[in-house]
């Protein structure tokens, strides 16, 4: 593995409080899976099988669609205008994170998956979730 991306799998992802969301659940779940990722980066980083063990243990996959889940709960529930869209960029990050689970690739394309699934979600969480929380704090009346 490359010196520069061995570098960027240890570098981790710090939580901001500009990423709060509803002060609530959907928050939990975003600072959980930035954790989970980091984590598992940095273990990848030391040793690829290491950082296979962790996205298995934790199942990253299923934690960030079981996350995607609940933001789609509640996007039905608010009426939210742009939920096709929105469950578009999921299924984006859904299909980027499910052959992590894959014991068929070899260790740099797992790495490279993991690095790009860990990048993929911060960036939806800026792109799209963060422009759902206007549309939350207009329902919630705020
Ligand atoms: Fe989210
Ligand atoms: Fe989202």
């Amino acid at each position: 593995m490359a010196a520069t991306f061995r570098d960027s799998l240890a570098r981790p992802i710090p939580w901001l409080d500009a990423f709060d969301i509803d002060s609530d659940v959907l928050d939990v779940e975003h600072k959980w899976l930035i954790e989970a990722l980091n984590h598992a980066c940095l273990e990848t980083a030391h040793c690829p099988s290491r950082g296979r063990k962790v996205v298995a243990e934790l199942d990253i996959p299923g934690l960030i669609a079981a996350h995607f889940a609940n933001e789609e709960r509640l996007f039905d529930q608010l009426d939210y205008a742009y939920n096709a869209q929105h469950r578009q960029e999921h299924e984006h990050i859904r299909r980027m994170a499910a052959p992590l689970l894959s014991s068929g690739t070899d260790d740099s394309v797992f790495a490279q998956g993991l690095l790009q699934a860990r990048t993929g979600l911060v960036e939806h969480l800026i792109r799209h979730d963060l422009s759902f929380k206007s549309h939350l704090l207009y329902q919630y009346g705020k």
